[in-house]
């Protein structure tokens, strides 16, 4: 048996609210491995929360250091890692998700994604002038992007835990 530290990583790429940290807990909770969260650890390493970034330097700057951060992972292993929605718009950011690890897209139908975002709190991109049609068009233009994962799984219908096992079971076999 090997520990953690040399077990496939796991990669959740979604949109906002998709449940990616979530599902990604408890997926690292049924797989042995650890969690990370790329916002979280941007947060920790800029020393503002992810709202100040945006407002300060704005989203290009943002990007920038979420490719930073995602380079910095290259050499991790046993690790769950739920990314930021917006991780699949830049090219360059593929190469990395891959080189982590197989790709899973959390699927959410836009209503139930409107419902779990709110009013966008902490989160500048749903909450931005155009209201819900801004943040479905952005959500439109994203889904060929997310399309490119290795695996799609549903989150609609099922709790956290369920679509954890879900994605277990369909990885099981082709990851360590
Ligand atoms: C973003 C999603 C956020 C965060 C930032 C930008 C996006 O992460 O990275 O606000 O562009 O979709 P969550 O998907 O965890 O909310």
């Amino acid at each position: 048996m090997c520990g953690s530290s040399e077990l496939a990583n796991i990669v959740l790429v979604g949109f906002m609210g998709a449940g990616k940290t979530t599902v990604g807990r408890a997926l690292a909770r049924l797989t042995g491995r650890r969690f990370l969260d790329l916002d979280a650890w941007i947060v920790r390493q800029a020393g503002r929360s992810i709202e100040t970034i945006f407002a300060s330097e704005g989203e290009d700057f943002f990007r920038r250091l979420e490719t930073e951060a995602l380079a910095s992972l290259a050499s991790e292993k046993g690790m769950v890692l739920a990314t930021g929605g917006g991780i699949v718009v830049r090219k360059e950011n593929w190469p990395l998700l891959r080189s982590l690890g197989k790709v899973i897209y959390l699927k959410t139908r836009p209503e139930t994604l409107r419902e779990r975002l709110g009013d966008g709190a902490g989160r500048p991109l749903a909450r931005s002038g155009s209201g819900w049609e801004g943040v479905a068009a952005l959500l439109e233009k994203r889904l060929p992007l997310y399309a490119q994962a290795d695996l799609v799984v549903d989150t609609d219908a099922s709790p956290p835990e369920e679509v954890a096992r879900s994605i277990w079971r369909q990885l099981e076999e082709v990851v360590q």
